[in-house]
């Protein structure tokens, strides 16, 4: 029989040739030939695993084996020519390899199926994706670990509701910075570990009926396990929901470090300034430094948890086993790793160069009475009802508004006539250091306690800098 159209895939089933619209609208190849690299590895191992248990013949393997090598380089040196004919990655690799060797390329596909093919390289490419996303991340705790031992004893106003709330260290501000990020490690390598299983063997949807070797082949992939059930292994996306969560939990961790950086780089706070080499200026007002790096990163923070969304919303509802839908995994997972991938590392070369502004720090920290439960917690220690010393202390604060003067500026006397249980040893506590210095519990921002963390955090980081 002849067929309409030799290229379309399954041709001998069709009367018709593929109308072209269609063609261009399901093929994938233009953004899914980023895993041909897996692809490639993927089909180097179940050729291997195909000769051993018998169904190619060494000569074949070996054929097999040097052509996708040379392909592999072909599309590294930008030479391999991508055909929408051809629909998709996978098919494309295939039909160049059955062009170099003949009839062995044709063998390839035994025992396979584009779609445990396809699920088996993006598991692959998540998992390496997921190696350099975590060390641009480590790139980032590790500058954060360097600021925060620069700044552990630099004073700042801490913040609720963006009011001056307590005073604390900037070393201890950046430390929860870290705290975030070290959760953020951990979700990615929690991911890694469940996306780590193979789905080759799994074939279209019910397995195959040749012998296969799933383990040889899961080895050699260095996945930890083949898949234990064919119909899921093809239809599974659980994987990229996770990892698309993880990153938005990152990206939503970066959006907020974006704003203080933003908020604390204008002239309202001048708390820090960001490097020229990170900013821009205005076209039009020439005395703008606008703090672009950090606006551009809370902004990309919408697109992944947009993606999130895609992919919910992708798999909500889709029956077993695989389905066309599940094309639609690629981009917002693509663009989900260069996301991550570049706000990681702008962020990681930038927060070396971030310099404090500590005398406007202080300054800050000064004129918002930051250290009034200071004084509160004092009156609390000579007897008082913490609610009866929280009236004092509203009282004192009330004149130092009235004068214009920090808690620690009112004389002794001053202070006694709200209480007479106020004596001079007040001042220890109601300077900014002492405030800092007092709260040095497990967690708390003393300089000295910062520090502690900050070692704890070299020798408990994965890298174990
Ligand atoms: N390009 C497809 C995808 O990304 C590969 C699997 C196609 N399988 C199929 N039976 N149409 O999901």
């Amino acid at each position: 029989m002849t067929t309409v159209n030799s290229d379309k895939l399954s041709s001998a089933r069709f009367a018709e040739a593929t109308d072209a619209f269609v063609e261009v609208f399901t093929a994938s190849v233009d953004f899914d030939k980023r895993m041909a690299e897996q692809d490639i590895q993927g089909s180097i191992a179940h050729a291997t695993m195909l000769c051993k248990i018998g169904i190619l013949t060494e000569q074949e393997r070996d054929a097999i084996i040097g052509g996708l090598t040379q392909i592999g380089q072909e599309i590294r040196a930008g030479n391999f020519v991508w055909s929408i004919k051809q629909e998709d990655v996978h098919m494309n690799i295939e039909a160049r390899l059955t062009d170099m060797i003949g009839i062995a390329g044709k063998k390839l596909h035994t025992g396979r199926s584009r779609n445990d093919q396809v699920a088996t390289d993006i598991r692959l490419y998540l998992r390496s994706e997921i190696n350099s996303i975590s060390d641009q991340l480590m790139r980032l705790q590790t500058a954060i670990l360097d600021l925060a031992e620069k700044e552990a004893d630099t004073i700042m106003p801490g913040f609720t509701h963006l009011q001056v709330a307590q005073p604390v260290t900037f070393g201890h501000h950046l430390m929860a910075w870290f705290e975030m990020l070290s959760r953020d490690y951990e979700r990615l390598q929690d991911c890694k570990k469940r996306l780590n299983i193979m789905p080759l063997g799994a074939a279209a949807l019910a397995g195959t009926s040749y012998p296969i070797d799933r383990q040889m082949t899961s080895d050699l992939l260095g996945f930890s396990r083949p898949s234990a059930n064919s119909l899921d292994s093809v239809s599974d996306r659980d994987f990229a929901i996770e990892f698309t969560a993880a990153g938005s939990l990152i990206m939503m961790h970066l959006s907020r470090f974006s704003e203080e950086l933003i908020l604390w780089s204008s002239a309202q706070f001048n708390f820090i300034d960001i490097p020229d080499a990170f900013c821009t200026g205005s076209s039009i007002m020439p005395q703008k430094k606008n703090p672009d790096v950090p606006e551009l990163v809370r902004g990309k923070s919408g697109r992944v948890t947009g993606h999130l969304m895609s992919l919910l919303m992708l798999m909500k509802s889709q029956p077993l086993a695989y389905n066309k839908d599940n094309q639609e995994d690629k981009e917002p997972l693509f663009d989900t790793v260069d996301t991550l991938i570049n706000c990681l590392r702008a962020f990681a070369d930038m927060v070396p160069h971030i310099i404090a502004k500590r005398q406007n720090m202080y300054h800050s920290a000064k004129r918002g009475f930051a250290t009034a439960t200071d004084l509160a917690d004092y009156l609390v220690r000579k007897g008082m009802a913490f609610r009866d010393a929280h009236e004092v202390v509203g009282q004192a604060v009330r004149l130092g508004l009235d004068s214009n003067r920090d808690l620690s500026e009112l004389s002794l006397a001053e202070l006694q006539q709200f209480s007479a249980a106020i004596t001079a040893d007040v001042f220890d506590v109601l300077t900014l250091e002492g405030s800092v210095a007092a709260r040095k519990h497990i967690g708390g921002t003393a300089p000295e306690t910062v520090k502690r963390a900050i070692q704890a955090a070299r020798q408990g980081m994965p890298t174990g800098q």
